[in-house]
């Protein structure tokens, strides 16, 4: 098996698991967020940034890849990790997100996805074999199962119809599969915000024996506590002996709130998108850098962060790069925003070995300024 899971310790507190995930190229410490590099690129940031602030696994992405320069291209280089010059896990995601909320004129059928390229306009065709042929030739560690995403709010019908599609989409994206001894192809349960909906396709993906499974579907637009809600009751539909992986999310409270439902792997572009137009997570909550209370402010974006940012350099400096439309700006705020979520999963296992995450949890969110519950 290219993918395995060890479950270390259960949070007596919360339930939360802290785990460990072997894969072909190295052992990822759970619960963990993963930095996405959409493009072979955690834009802004070189391989060595991500190592020196601990990233142990990005995600990039099929569909992207697909349309530009090609996953031939990629193939020829020996793959994505020697491409992009990343020697630890990646995972790609599978196009059956991106190809919904990218591109144009897309047409849903039971072969596939047929859709006109953002860039070009060029007619496509997405399937479960192709996405899975694709991400075979990426090479990634983990690859992700085509499936389609149900958009928010939608129909009791309608999600059922497209969650078996998606679980008929499974059993060909299985067939397709070509490296299963050095790729692990994880099944993605979806069912909107409908409890009994969760439950058939919780009970369908998981009737697939896979290395792991992860929960589709959220983060969406729906409110937080609509997540927190399918997630206690979907969780459990998981098997405990493999990972669980929650996509798309990324805010520091959904982090910590869905780690203490069981979730062991997250990714988001939150932290580098907000980076880019200046702004940052501190354990104060969210810092707009341009604003003008800044100008004069020599101290750094987070006096309890030791990222290389905070070390180095002061809110009026990196306000002045924002303003100049200097490069270096965003490479800081970028810095500073990834390293915060890695140190937070950090805190947020330590926390499980220490039977604390509540506590843990109840602290961060008065300091973040999340009073709620
Ligand atoms: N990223 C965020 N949500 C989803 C989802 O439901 N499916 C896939 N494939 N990727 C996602
Ligand atoms: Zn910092």
């Amino acid at each position: 098996m290219a993918v395995t899971y060890e479950l270390i310790k259960t949070c007596k507190q919360t339930g939360a698991r802290r785990g460990r995930l072997h894969t072909p190229h190295g052992t990822i410490e759970t619960p963990i967020f993963m930095p996405v590099g959409t493009l072979a690129t955690v834009k802004a940031m070189s391989p060595e940034e991500l190592k020196e602030m601990d990233a142990q696994i990005i995600l990039s992405n099929t569909y992207h890849l697909f349309l530009r320069p090609g996953h031939d291209i990629v193939k020829k280089a020996g793959g994505l990790h020697q491409f992009m010059n990343w020697d630890r896990p990646i995972l790609t995601d599978s196009g059956g997100f991106q190809v919904f909320s990218l591109s144009k004129l897309r047409q849903i059928e039971e072969e596939g996805v047929h859709f006109r390229s953002h860039l070009s306009g060029a007619k496509l065709f997405l399937s479960p074999e192709r996405a899975t042929e694709i991400q075979n030739d990426l090479g990634a560690d983990i690859i992700m199962a085509f499936d389609e995403c149900a958009p928010y709010p939608a129909e009791h019908d309608y999600v059922k119809r497209s969650l078996e599609r998606t679980t008929r989409w499974l059993e060909r994206c299985i067939a397709a599969h070509d490296r299963s001894e050095d790729q692990a192809l994880f099944g993605i349960v979806q069912g909107g915000m409908y409890r009994d909906l969760r439950e058939q396709s919780a009970k369908e993906i998981t009737s697939f024996d896979l290395p792991g499974y992860a929960i589709g579907g959220l983060s969406v637009g729906e409110p937080k506590s609509i997540m927190d809600e399918v997630l206690d009751y979907t969780v459990p539909l998981l098997p405990a002996g493999k990972p669980r992986y929650l996509m798309g999310v990324g805010s520091p409270d959904a982090l910590i709130d869905a780690s203490i439902r069981g979730i062991d792997m997250f990714d988001c572009v939150l932290p580098t998108r907000i980076a880019r137009n200046g702004t940052c997570m501190t354990s104060e909550g969210r810092l707009v850098i341009r604003n003008a209370k800044f100008k004069e402010d020599f101290t750094p974006l987070d006096p309890q962060c030791d990222c290389y940012t905070c070390r180095n350099y002061t809110k009026a400096y990196i306000r002045h790069l924002f303003h100049a439309d200097e490069i270096l700006g965003l490479r800081l705020t970028s810095y500073h925003n990834l390293h915060f979520l890695i140190r937070l999963m950090e805190n947020v296992r330590d926390a499980i070995m220490n039977d604390c995450l509540l506590d843990f949890r109840n602290e961060f969110f008065e300091q973040y300024g999340l009073s709620e519950e």
